[in-house]
């Protein structure tokens, strides 16, 4: 197994990658959004990159539409890109529209590979075990911020590849990178909180949400794309790695509503019998 993390769309874009697996991330907040969605019933999730398709959809099929523009919520939309707007019963067994100023359309780029997951804190173990259960070559998409770096994603994107290679011997520079990391910030909150999106997410009242996505393994779903929309699937049953990941010492497993929990765990020797090909993180230039 290859890892290999982007850092912006446009440089997974750019690297011409035949990468079977990408895993996209942009935990503040498209994915963490749709995540959320799925978790509460949601049957699909349809991103879309431009808002005028986006309104289209929705009146054309009666699907719902969420979205933003600059963090707000667009004018006729449902719902805005608030994860915690996700929780709503409306979304039970409905197909949801959404379109985000960067998430959605680094979706759509990922969705060229053969296996495309959805990735965020909130189902963190199960996109790994998704991830390890397909093997092969993959590349780990952070959305960034305007085409720029964005330390939210690169966090989650350090968090699982970490969770990946933590089966085996850490190797490379970029795996080491990736722990110091997660050292740096040992409760994501705080990494999302420092990141520029999380400052200014803040700063638009959604401080909130912030908490909200911080949940590592909130919600036990594989979100992958499937013909044209993300949808939830059950973790595989055969590879059981979800459930040696979780009993790791100290796995964060959710946040209890106001306890702060700690990040990275002890990586746990127990995943070493697992018969995994050893992860290779690929060294890539820090900005
Ligand atoms: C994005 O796609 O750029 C983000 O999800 C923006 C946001 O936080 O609403």
């Amino acid at each position: 197994m290859r890892v290999r993390i982007y850092l912006t769309r446009d440089e997974y874009a750019r690297s011409g990658t035949e990468a079977p697996v990408c895993v996209v991330i942009d935990v503040l907040r498209a994915t963490s959004s749709i995540v959320t969605a799925l978790a509460h019933g949601c049957a699909a999730v349809v991103p879309v990159a431009e808002v005028p398709r986006a309104r289209a959809l929705g009146a054309e099929r009666a699907w719902l539409v969420a979205g933003e523009r600059n963090g707000v919520k667009l004018p006729g939309f449902h719902f805005g890109n608030s994860p915690r707007e996700m929780t709503s019963p409306q979304l039970r067994g409905k197909t949801l529209v959404i379109t985000t100023t960067n998430g959605t359309a680094t979706i759509m780029t990922g969705s060229r590979a053969k296996l495309c997951l959805v990735a965020s804190l909130l189902n963190l173990s199960s996109t790994a075990e998704a991830v390890l259960a397909a093997g092969g070559e993959v590349a780990v998409v952070c959305s960034g911020t305007e085409g720029r770096f964005s330390l939210d994603d690169y966090y989650v994107a350090c968090a699982l590849t970490t969770l990946l290679t933590s089966c085996l011997e850490p190797s490379g520079k970029a795996a080491r990178r990736a722990r110091f990391i997660l050292q740096r910030y040992p409760d994501p909150l705080d990494a999302l909180r420092a990141s520029a999106h999380g400052q200014r997410l803040q700063r638009l009242g959604f401080g909130e949400d912030l908490v909200w996505c911080a949940r590592v393994d909130a919600f036990p779903v594989v979100a992958r794309w499937n013909r044209g929309a993300v949808v939830a699937s059950r973790q595989s049953p055969v590879s059981g790695t979800a459930r040696l990941l979780r009993s790791m010492p100290g796995a964060a497993k959710g946040r209890a509503a106001g306890r702060r929990q700690s990040w990275p765990p002890d990586f746990c020797p127990a995943l070493h019998p697992v018969a995994f090909p050893a992860p290779v993180v690929a060294p890539y230039c820090c900005p």
